[in-house]
């Protein structure tokens, strides 16, 4: 049976970084016949190009129609002086909320091969394996009311709101359970508790839904505290779960702590196991079109896609070992190059044969 994914390669290093993982995906689909068809789309300001806008109902329901989404990047300077609705980001916010993403899995992983590339001392960070849930669709990102206003003294104000509902804690709360259970038992809730009634709430709805999953110990942190703890003594957690804009910062801050956020995948997921999957990084506009960026993010996006939504964990396993053979043969992208004897730089594309040849 077939497999239908959407490609939006975006902006920016968007489409180089597609374009390897094009080539792993045709790779596998001729060496495991994994029968998976593709079609592209655009996405943030190469839709704002074209339409007039970062995305179209149209490719929201081709997405929605689809098996998986693979994502590259969005936005770029080009577009950041337009009106705050139809920027780039706005895009990417739509794809989320339209297809109801709530849930956003952004592992750090450190490559052993890669120790040396970390900010931390390598004791704090060898065989670090953390697990980010991050709530996506609710939160101060999509939380009304929301805008600028003028006070009675004519001085503008900036607001926006931070909610959630119950059941939207308690089903970012549940799947991170569940994510749990399948890893090593630990579940760190983060918010801030101790100042705003939305995290007092959150922090509840976890504690209730706690004695369903009794097997996971669960505690929880402040977000000023989860930061620091993070760059601290990283080996500490094993599943964090926790809100859109605290996900947001401390997704980067773990990424960091791998040596770069060039090799980090993510997830986004509805309860119906449709996915979309996107390297951690952005666009990075300063690099676009050097043929230098790290398509390995993009390649592991794969990885992740093949095993949480299209149950094709043998190929999922392929890219794995080939990625991991690769680092070992000391191939690195400028972004995790260290100028040693046994380490050679390679380009974007050439990143992207060395892994498809390994396949
Ligand atoms: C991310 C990004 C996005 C976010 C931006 C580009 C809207 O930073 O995916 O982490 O804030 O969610
Ligand atoms: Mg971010």
């Amino acid at each position: 049976m077939s497999k239908n994914l959407l490609l939006l390669a975006g902006d920016g290093i968007g489409p180089e970084i597609v374009a390897e993982a094009k080539k792993v995906i045709d790779k596998l689909n001729q060496k495991m016949s994994l029968g998976i068809e593709y079609s592209e789309g655009l996405i943030g300001g190469c839709s704002i190009d074209a339409h007039g806008v970062p995305l179209t109902d149209e490719t929201i329901d081709i997405a929605k129609k689809s098996d998986a989404i693979l994502l590259g990047a969005v936005g770029g300077p080009k577009w950041d002086t337009l009106e705050r609705a139809i920027r780039p980001e706005k895009g990417l916010l739509k794809i989320r909320a339209g297809l109801d993403l709530f849930s956003n899995l952004r592992p750090a992983i450190l490559y052993p091969q890669l120790a040396d590339a970390s900010s931390l001392k390598k004791e704090l960070v060898a065989d670090l394996d953390l697990m980010i849930v991050r709530e996506l669709t609710g939160g101060i990102y999509f939380g009304e009311p929301r805008g600028v206003r003028t006070l009675e003294n004519g001085e503008r104000q900036g607001y926006n709101t931070m909610v959630y509902s119950e059941s939207e804690i308690e089903r970012i709360g549940r799947n991170a359970f569940e994510i749990a259970q399948k890893r090593d038992k630990r579940l760190c809730s983060v918010e801030k508790a101790n100042v705003l009634e939305v995290s007092g709430l959150w922090r509840e709805v976890m504690e209730r839904i706690a004695k369903d999953y009794s097997d996971v110990a669960l505690e929880h942190l402040y977000v000023d505290n989860a930061a620091m703890q993070l760059v601290r003594a990283p080996k500490q957690f094993d599943v964090m779960v926790t809100s859109n804009l605290f996900g947001d910062i401390l997704s980067d801050c773990a990424a960091m702590l791998t040596g770069s956020i060039g090799m980090l995948p993510s997830a986004s997921l509805n309860s119906e196991g449709l996915g979309m999957y996107e390297p951690v990084h952005g666009s990075a506009p300063d690099i676009a079109g050097k043929g230098i960026a790290n398509p390995l993010a993009t390649i592991l996006s794969v990885e992740m896609m093949l095993r949480y939504s299209l149950n094709m964990s043998d190929a999922a396993d392929a890219i794995s070992s080939a990625v991991g053979k690769v680092l070992d043969k000391g191939l690195r992208t400028a972004d995790i190059y260290s100028d040693e004897v046994s380490i050679t730089k390679v380009s974007t594309t050439e990143m992207g044969d060395a892994v498809v040849a390994e396949l």
